[in-house]
């Protein structure tokens, strides 16, 4: 294999010579330099061309997981290794969740250490090969505070709408116990993520294809397993590597959450670029937005990145957008009607963008799909700076040990 240039960023606490001890001497490892901080590891990334980043903390490290995080975002053919030296409760699986490729306990022989930094730089090298493009499409997770507010029906409709206007769509059901987007396109499960999971080799982006279920409007759907028990062979690595190659393949992955916070929506909002909050419009769930919004806000993201859209928004209700955003603290971008047409698309199998293109709640999703390639191009955000730390450490503690 050819040499490895890895940068190392250390966590405080560590030396560097310790670092230097445990990393193999040998010519193949070129250690292009060691940093400190989210902004130097940052801003040396940008500048120096680097095939691995190494990551070294003690314990449990909110920076090391800022910087996973931000690097999958921003960098997601790099592969990134932790070293730590202990791995208090959850860290690990909070390590992979957020986009670690491989975590090695210390102390560790050299010898071992180096090839786990191989091993990693291998695989993604076969899967950037194999996936043959490096240009990343927008992810987009469409979530819902609460169960029932029209997620799967949006992320049909946006994913058809996307592929109508001529965008290379994936659609992927992340509601790995109940997902029904397939019913809801009218798609044939089938090959679903649970006979991706399980069948043999690795994955790569031509392999990956061969499981996405084709849809009328051109979007390809990755189904969800077809019984609740499968869903657990699907973990959260997987997933992770699922999101890369269909971004690399595709204009917008567009994914169908399930209900509330749990690891693999997580994991799925860190690695999207773009989140939809789908409320409707009563007190009630205009409050649990509200909640979902501020979890939002306590994972780092960015609010640009989010729209709010509200769905069975009738007038008649007597909720108007002055109301929303002195519940939820914003305006909605998009509001939905309730339409009976909604229903009978979803039993007849076909997207309402589809069958009743003219109707309000078909333009409502389509002007959501035009509001999404409106923000596709913005910039990814930065990391979090050390002066002003987001995600919060403590509160984001809190919501993983409540999920753990
Ligand atoms: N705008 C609408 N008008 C009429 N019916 C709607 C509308 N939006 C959603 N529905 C209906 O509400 C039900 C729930 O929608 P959907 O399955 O998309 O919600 P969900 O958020 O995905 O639910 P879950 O949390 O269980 O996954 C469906 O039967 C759908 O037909
Ligand atoms: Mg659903």
């Amino acid at each position: 294999m050819a040499q490895i240039r890895a940068l190392v960023s250390l966590d405080d606490g560590i030396e560097e010579a310790t670092v230097r001890a445990a990393l193999p001497s040998d010519p193949a490892i070129q250690i292009v330099g060691f940093v400190r901080g989210v902004e130097e590891s940052w801003a040396t990334l940008q500048d120096t061309p680097t095939d691995l980043f190494v990551i070294v903390c003690q314990g449990y490290s909110e920076r090391a997981l800022s910087l996973i995080g931000g690097t999958a975002r921003e960098h997601p053919g790099l592969p990134v290794v932790v070293l730590s030296q202990s791995s208090p409760d959850g860290f690990l699986s909070r390590l992979f969740e957020v986009g670690a490729d491989d975590v090695v306990r210390l102390p560790e022989s050299p010898e071992r250490v180096r090839f786990a930094l191989e091993k990693v730089v291998a695989r993604r090298h076969a899967a950037v090969v194999a996936s043959g493009s490096t240009s990343l499409g927008a992810m987009v997770c469409i979530l819902g505070p609460k169960g029932g507010t029209g997620k799967t029906v949006t992320s049909a409709n946006v994913g058809a709408a996307l592929a109508t206007a001529g965008k290379r769509v994936a659609v992927i059901d992340l509601d790995l116990q109940f997902g029904d987007v397939a019913l809801c396109m009218g798609v044939r499960p089938e090959t679903t993520i649970y006979d991706l999971a399980t069948s043999p080799g690795s994955l790569d982006a031509e392999k990956l294809e061969a499981y996405l279920v084709p849809h009328e409007s051109g979007a390809r759907v990755l189904v969800a397993p077809t019984r609740p028990d499968q869903a657990v062979l699907i973990n959260v690595e997987f997933l992770r590597e699922i999101y890369s190659i269909l971004r690399s393949i595709s204009d917008f992955v567009v994914v169908d959450s399930a209900p509330g916070f749990t690891p693999e929506v997580i994991s799925a909002i860190d690695a999207s670029t773009h989140a939809v909050m789908l409320g409707m419009l009563d007190t009630l769930s205009l409050k649990n937005t509200r909640l979902g919004l501020e979890t939002l806000e306590l994972m780092g993201y960015d609010s640009e990145r989010i729209l709010l859209a509200l769905n069975r928004a009738d007038s008649r209700v007597g909720i108007s957008d002055d109301d929303v955003m002195r519940i939820v603290g914003r305006r909605p971008e998009i509001r939905i009607p309730s339409d009976v047409e909604v229903t009978r698309s979803v039993n007849d199998g076909t997207p309402i963008v589809l069958s009743k293109p003219k109707s309000e709640a078909a333009q409502s999703f389509a002007r959501l799909a035009e509001a999404l390639v409106a923000r596709a191009d913005l910039p990814v955000p930065l990391l979090p700076t050390d002066e002003e730390p987001t995600p919060k450490p403590a509160v984001r503690r809190h919501l993983l040990a409540r999920r753990q």
